[in-house]
């Protein structure tokens, strides 16, 4: 390529050979492409040849490369049908996974470390999908959306009774959903305003705060005629009904005076929706077991319904 020639010039300057191009005195150089540069070019001629060879590259007429318009090379490549086995694959993982988890009980399923893996596997991905929005993704819960992980349950936590709040939900449309309504008391005016304040004291004593004697006392008269009945004379609740346990300092909806205040006046009414109609038994299976495993789960005989 650079082979001196006698008829090329050399440049004074740069002591490179022109090409002999000159325009109006400026004379073009014949600078050499760097080597490392060539190698590289070299290498990818190199490098596309064989990959046309193996892999999928030229275009061609429909019925000369199979059902495909293009070549397949070698190694008969395509993506298409690599996704189409891995979606196949995968939804026979999950038949398989279902079908094993219908009717196994809740100690079956922990007892077998497959169909353990697979709730853990399914349940996460669908609460992800269903459930994070109100309960967060790790289940911790929000003011008014209850945390999963504890072992503090409204409805109830053995695996029936989850796959049942699942199915029907809470004060939800279906007709058969789980439904309790605690007065709105202040905003009703079902009571005043300093009744209320007197009732939340005695509220907070129930679980250990120290509130004004006087105030106590005067709340509890309030709380045996108005509340008693849903939250039980001890304020330990009543599952039957959805009532909170008011004695153990977790709080749906707050534990501060102003926020149980607060919450005496308006009436709290948490709306969990149904899922039957939105998801299959299968995976109601699995999310419910999911939310059992999640720490708090509750042996069917634990604690008979309405404590
Ligand atoms: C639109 C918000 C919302 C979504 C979505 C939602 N939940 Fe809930 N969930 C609630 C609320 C609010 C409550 C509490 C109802 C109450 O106050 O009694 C609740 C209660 C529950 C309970 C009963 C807890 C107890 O202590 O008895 C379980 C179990 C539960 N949810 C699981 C789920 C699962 C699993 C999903 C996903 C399929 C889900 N929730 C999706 C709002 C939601
Ligand atoms: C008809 C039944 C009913 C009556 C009567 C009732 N409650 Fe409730 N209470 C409930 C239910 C149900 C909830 C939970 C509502 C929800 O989850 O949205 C609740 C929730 C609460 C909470 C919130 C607990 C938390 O964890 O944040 C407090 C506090 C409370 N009630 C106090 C009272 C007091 C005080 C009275 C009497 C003045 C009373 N309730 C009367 C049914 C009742």
């Amino acid at each position: 390529m650079s082979e001196h020639d006698e008829t090329r010039e050399t440049d004074a300057h740069s002591g490179t050979e022109t090409t002999g191009h000159e325009w109006d005195g400026i004379k073009e150089l014949d600078t050499p492409l760097p080597r490392w540069w060539l190698y590289i070019f070299y290498a990818s001629i190199v490098w596309s040849v064989i990959y046309m060879v193996f892999m999928p590259a030229w275009p061609a007429l429909p019925g000369l490369a199979g059902e495909t318009d293009h070549t397949r090379g070698l190694r008969n490549h395509s993506e298409r049908a690599n996704v189409a086995e891995a979606l196949d694959e995968l939804a026979e993982m999950r038949a398989s996974g279902f079908a094993a988890l219908e009717g196994a009980s809740i100690d079956e399923i922990e007892s077998n470390p497959e169909l353990l893996g697979f709730v853990r596997a399914a349940g996460e991905a669908v609460f992800g999908d269903r459930c994070a929005t109100c309960h967060g993704v790790g289940a911790q819960g929000f003011v008014g959306y209850p945390n999963l992980n504890d072992d503090i349950w409204i409805w109830g936590g053995s695996y029936d009774e989850i796959r049942h709040t699942l199915q029907v939900g809470i004060r939800s449309e279906h007709p058969d959903t789980r439904f309790s309504q605690m007065p709105a008391f202040g905003r009703d005016e079902l009571l005043s305003r300093s009744e209320i304040a007197d009732v939340s004291d005695y509220v907070l004593s129930l679980s250990g705060v120290s509130a004004d004697a006087g105030a106590v006392g005067r709340g509890q008269a309030i709380y045996d005629v108005q509340c008693a009945s849903c939250h039980m004379d001890d304020g330990r609740g009543d599952r039957a009904q959805g009532a909170p346990n008011l004695t153990d300092q977790n709080w749906l909806y707050g534990g501060s005076r102003e926020q149980i205040i607060a919450t005496i006046h308006r009436g709290p009414y948490g709306v969990m929706p149904a899922w039957e109609d939105r998801l299959d038994d299968a995976t109601i299976d699995a999310l419910a077991a999911y939310v059992f495993l999640l720490g708090g789960g509750e042996d069917a005989t634990a604690r008979p319904t309405g404590q």
